[in-house]
């Protein structure tokens, strides 16, 4: 859905697209007895969209569909509409017909529900805003129209949601797959509640809502509209219940929104300058958005560590010594309510980003304020209360008599609810409230050593078994790093069993445990007498903490005790990548698209590594042994233990002591000591290579050409680039991706780091089949032979020292 924020995140990168009128007699209409044949487009007045009949990705169906005519250089790349997405055809032997009556037939086959009335001189037209109407020829009325039957595309001028009189249901539906428009698994509706939201379906489960309108925005989108000649309304009667978009002015914003395969709302707008469609906002944005993402009465805030938490008066249901780690299970209340007397409940103001989910709140639309209380106290159902103002928001008094969830924070947060509590609890809260002040100090002191990282360990011990608390660094909240018991964490992993090790990770193995609630964690336990731990232990502990990222491997506590360091993550069924990779039995289950996945994947968490976390953080030892898998396949980024933050300003620094690890580190580092967000880059495209070739990048000395990036070189210079493909890939993949994916690999592992590109250029290139790539240069591999290194490397002629990590000690 193009959302009020996708527009306020455009700024100065917007390019308008300026509207040129043709005086062309291009046909834009279809009349009775003149079908339109496989082969044959209509195109729109101003060339804006075409009509006609195309192919999918790979697919061989033919589809009638409407497309982006002009920007797409009038190829089908970019369409926006298909109506035959049920019934494909498999010849090109295909016609398109407006029938005398004023129906369209595919082969004379109705294909959508058609207008019952019969028109005298019916003709059809596409219009420059991608819709395709049927009217009579002296008419401007549409008796029927495509934007009454999207698919996944949602365009400026359509109405997503209901006209209650005639019934009709206007949704968006994913394609099953980029070669298959056939209805997928999601669905972003409008459904008909007491407060109507949008709502993202994932088949039956709810991924993400809107939240109510407010008068000027949906309120669980986070920012104020600033139009750019776009406005933005939700209509809201007993005829009609609908959101849309226009695009007012003479300059046109090109924009679209799709729901796609993995369940997510994502717009885009079109970049004239590049000439590409950039990917400007996704809902859900973050795991908060998830819908209810911390369970009943769990409030999710992303700022803080962890992201859920309980309302005050309420307690983790599942665990106590894990608060919410899984946390659908959600919370409980302290004391249950009386219910007896009114007097003995009261209520406690919560401040939200929004509503908590409302489809099954009650609504009072002429009722005061403390009615609204009255009427909650009075009815034991009863968990929460808002009131508003009516001529803004739509409603006047809310009452929720379910269990309130999808509770959300924000930075800013404006949502009062009044949640009722149990006298007991209430009483409780305003004496915490009071001592508040004297504990924030002690925060506060813990903090700046914490930031500091001059924090010697001693210090941790001391802090005994209180929890570590770290204050964000912008000061917006606190978080808790959980500390466990060496008990717990003994029991969880049989006393460190052999069989309970999953690897070896930097300094220490990685154990398996199960906690006695049920949950699966991975436990590092840092070797005893390892000095150098110490550094990456902090590492770890201050930034891994403080990154939120669905590609970034979660750090869930950790353990001192007098010599042992350990730290607990989220445990990855799937393990790490090199081993799916580079064995021949796993590796057959990495189809193409599950590589493309990974690719993605780690691009995304890279990106939100150098670009969007508050930190901003150069990784420094990105490789196929760091990326971990869930059980989903999704990638993970691991092992903060090199990491290091470069702030705002200081984009490139040098360090006399080299550390990471030979084959994925880039010449200017390995070199020179110079490294910055580029020598990530190029550690992802040997990552990239890796993927599509199955194959390590080790180093041979003394065969340079069984260098992987030499390889790959040669290979896209002879033009027989496919021949890098893991066999284990089989026949199922998209050639033009493979070909993108290893032209954009290329591309990272250039010599010269500003000829790299940066992370969300990556981003996009990968996310969008039709933005322009650039020739690659030569890689930067040659300096890696060079003479400078053959003194360590010619001990051993084969070397496999590519996946070991040099420390600060053991580098130069
Ligand atoms: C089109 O061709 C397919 C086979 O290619 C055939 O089955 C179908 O009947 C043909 N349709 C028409 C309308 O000629
Ligand atoms: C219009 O014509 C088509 C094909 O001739 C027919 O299937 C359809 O029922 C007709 N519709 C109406 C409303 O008469
Ligand atoms: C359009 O034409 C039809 C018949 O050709 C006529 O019945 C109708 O009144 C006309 N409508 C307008 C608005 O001129
Ligand atoms: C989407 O719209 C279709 C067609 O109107 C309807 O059958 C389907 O139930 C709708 N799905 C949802 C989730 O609203
Ligand atoms: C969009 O334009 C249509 C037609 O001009 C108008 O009826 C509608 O109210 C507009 N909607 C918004 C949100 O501006
Ligand atoms: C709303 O309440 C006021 C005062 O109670 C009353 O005068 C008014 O008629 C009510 N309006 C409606 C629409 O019920
Ligand atoms: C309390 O709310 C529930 C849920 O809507 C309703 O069924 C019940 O009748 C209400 N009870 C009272 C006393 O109003
Ligand atoms: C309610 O909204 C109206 C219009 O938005 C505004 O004029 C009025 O001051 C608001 N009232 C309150 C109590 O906020
Ligand atoms: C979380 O808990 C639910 C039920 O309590 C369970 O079904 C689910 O598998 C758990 N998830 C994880 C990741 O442990």
């Amino acid at each position: 859905m193009i959302s009020p924020t996708v527009m306020a995140t455009l700024g100065t990168h917007l390019v308008f697209f300026l509207v040129i009128f043709h005086d062309s007699m291009a046909t834009d209409t279809l009349n009775p007895n003149q079908p339109l044949h496989d082969g044959q487009v209509i195109v729109s007045a101003k060339e804006t969209f075409a009509l006609g009949f195309f192919s999918p990705g790979e697919s061989k169906n033919r589809y009638v569909g409407i497309w982006y005519h002009k920007l797409s250089g009038g190829q089908a790349t970019t369409v926006v509409w298909v109506a035959n997405r049920r019934g494909p055809l498999s010849g090109t032997n295909g016609s398109l017909e407006l029938n005398i009556n004023g129906t369209l037939t595919i082969n004379s086959m109705m294909f959508l529900p058609m207008s019952t009335v019969s028109l005298t001189n019916p003709v059809a037209q596409l219009l420059d805003d991608g819709n395709f109407v049927i009217r009579e020829a002296n008419s401007s009325e549409f008796s029927w129209q495509s934007f009454d039957y999207p698919t996944d595309t949602f365009l400026s001028g359509m109405k997503l949601g209901w006209n209650l009189r005639i019934g009709l249901n206007r949704n968006l539906t994913s394609w099953k797959s980029k070669d298959d428009p056939s209805p997928g698994n999601n669905v972003l509706s409008i459904d008909l509640e007491r407060i109507p939201q949008v709502n993202l379906w994932s088949g039956s489960t709810k991924k993400w809502r809107s939240g109510p309108w407010t008068g000027i925005k949906f309120s669980n989108l986070e920012e104020q509209p600033r139009t750019y000649g776009l406005s933005f309304g939700f209509v809201n009667n007993k005829d009609e219940v609908y959101y849309m978009f226009n695009t007012t002015t003479s300059t046109q914003i090109m924009c679209r929104s799709i729901v796609d395969q993995s369940g997510m709302t994502k717009s885009f707008v079109w970049i004239e300058s590049t000439g590409t469609w950039n990917n400007m906002m996704n809902y859900p944005m973050n795991e908060c958005q998830e819908y209810s993402r911390c369970g009943p009465y769990g409030v999710c805030d992303i700022d803080v560590w962890p992201i859920c938490r309980c309302l005050q008066g309420f307690k983790s249901k599942s665990m106590q010594e894990w608060p919410l780690m899984n946390a659908s299970s959600g919370c409980d209340r302290l004391t249950t309510l009386d219910c007896k007397s009114s007097s003995s409940d009261g209520f406690m103001t919560v401040t939200l980003a929004a509503l908590p989910e409302t489809s099954n709140a009650m609504v009072y639309t002429n009722i005061s304020q403390d009615e609204c209380r009255g009427r909650c106290l009075n009815n034991c159902s009863c968990t929460a209360y808002v009131t508003a103002n009516i001529s803004s928001a739509g409603f006047g008094c809310v009452i929720w008599v379910t269990e309130l969830i999808d509770l959300r924070m924000s930075t800013h947060p404006t949502q009062d609810v009044f949640v009722r509590l149990a006298a007991a609890d209430l009483a409780s809260i305003s004496n915490k409230a009071s001592k508040k002040s004297q504990s924030k100090s002690m925060v506060w002191i813990i903090v700046f050593s914490m930031v500091a990282l001059i924090i010697p360990l001693i210090y941790f011990c001391s802090w005994g078994k209180k929890k570590m608390v770290h204050k964000d660094v912008r000061g917006n909240g606190e978080f808790e790093l959980a500390q466990l018991q060496w008990s717990t964490l003994m029991e969880a992993t049989h006393n460190f069993a052999k069989t309970n090790i999953l690897g070896k990770g930097g300094f220490g193995l990685v154990y398996k445990g199960k906690l006695a609630e049920g949950s699966e964690i991975a436990v590092k336990r840092l070797s005893r007498n390892s000095t150098q731990g110490i550094d990456e232990f902090e590492n770890e502990v201050t930034f891994i903490a403080k990154l939120q990222h669905r590609n970034l491997v979660r750090l869930l506590g950790y353990c001192i005790k007098e010599d042992e360091k350990i730290l607990v993550y989220e445990y990855m069924p799937n393990g790490s990548l090199d081993a799916f990779l580079f064995d021949k039995e796993k590796g057959d289950h990495l189809d193409w698209q599950t590589r493309f996945h990974i690719i993605e994947g780690i691009a995304r968490g890279l990106l939100y590594l150098h670009q969007d976390s508050r930190l901003r953080i150069i990784h420094r030892d990105l490789k196929a042994s760091n990326i971990l898998l869930d059980i989903e396949m999704n990638p993970k980024i691991s092992d903060f233990g090199l990491a290091r933050n470069f702030g705002d300003r200081e984009t490139i620094i040098k360090t006399r002591k080299v550390v990471g690890t030979y084959g994925y580190m880039a010449p200017e580092y390995a070199l020179d000591g110079v490294f910055s967000i580029k020598s990530d880059v190029f550690s992802f495209g040997v990552l990239i290579l890796e993927i599509i070739s199955g194959q390590r990048n080790r180093i041979f000395l003394s065969s340079p050409h069984l260098y992987l990036l030499g390889k790959a070189w040669r290979l896209w210079n002879e033009g027989k680039v496919l021949d890098l493909l893991d066999p284990l890939i089989g026949n199922s993949f998209s050639m033009t991706q493979v070909m993108r994916c290893i032209n954009i690999g290329l591309l990272c592992v250039q010599e010269k780091p500003e000829d790299r590109p940066i992370m969300s250029s990556v981003v996009i290139m990968l996310g969008n089949d039709d933005a322009p790539l650039l020739e690659p240069k030569e890689p930067g591999f040659k300096a890696i032979f060079s003479t400078k290194h053959d003194a360590d490397l010619n001990q051993n002629e084969l070397h496999t020292f590519n996946d070991i990590t040099l420390t600060e000690q053991t580098g130069r």
